[in-house]
């Protein structure tokens, strides 16, 4: 039977076992950069559902989750690049170590965004773990603290990351070729 990366045709950019082994090693991470204290894990959705599940897993010390969602206008076409918040946290952060979990660093409008707004809150600490960062992208000056891989400019789908909200269930991490039919 073949796999769903297999039925959807794409080439794959980073298997499943490579994203597997790499989130284990940022789980790691996090634990020795937080020995004793305890974490909330911010979830930025859609896109980032996937890795804070394998992650939040790879997590020895306790930590609760919770999600934003957001939404950006005009990308790709106007630099202003506003984002709009869609959904709040529910966790109050005051006081608390946070980690802003997230698909892909990109040109960082949407966690500059998210970090002034969290930094209003006052939290103990507040960090950055993207899975993916596109740094040739960056209009902000933005890097994050944890990063699953570096890429080049290439849009990218799987493991929770879309083309129009599909392909988010592949297992790895794929090349969306730039003429995919929609
Ligand atoms: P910014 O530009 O604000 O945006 O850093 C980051 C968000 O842009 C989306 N994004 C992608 N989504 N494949 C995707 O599925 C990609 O290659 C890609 N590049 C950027 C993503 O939602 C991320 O949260
Ligand atoms: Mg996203």
């Amino acid at each position: 039977m073949s796999t769903p990366t297999a039925v959807a045709g794409l080439e794959i950019l980073f298997s499943r076992e490579q994203i597997h082994q790499r989130v284990a090693e940022i789980g790691r991470q996090i634990d020795q950069d937080f020995a004793g204290e305890r974490i909330i894990l911010v979830g930025v959705l859609k896109g980032a559902a996937i890795f804070l599940s394998d992650l939040a897993r790879n997590i020895s010390i306790e930590n609760t989750f919770d999600f934003v969602a957001v939404s950006s206008y005009g990308k790709g076409q106007r630099t202003s690049g506003a984002v709009r918040l869609i959904k709040d946290l529910d966790a109050h952060i005051e006081n608390k170590n946070v980690i802003i979990v997230e698909d892909i660093l990109d040109t960082g409008l949407t966690l500059c965004f998210l970090r002034s707004l969290f930094e209003q809150h006052k939290p103990r600490s507040l960090r950055i773990a993207a899975l993916l960062d596109k740094p040739s992208r960056r209009l902000e000056k933005i890097d994050a603290d944890y990063v699953g891989f570096t890429i080049p400019n290439q849009f990218v789908v799987g493991y929770g990351m879309d083309y129009a909200e599909r392909f988010r269930n592949l297992p790895d991490i794929c090349l969306m070729p730039p003429d995919f039919p929609e």
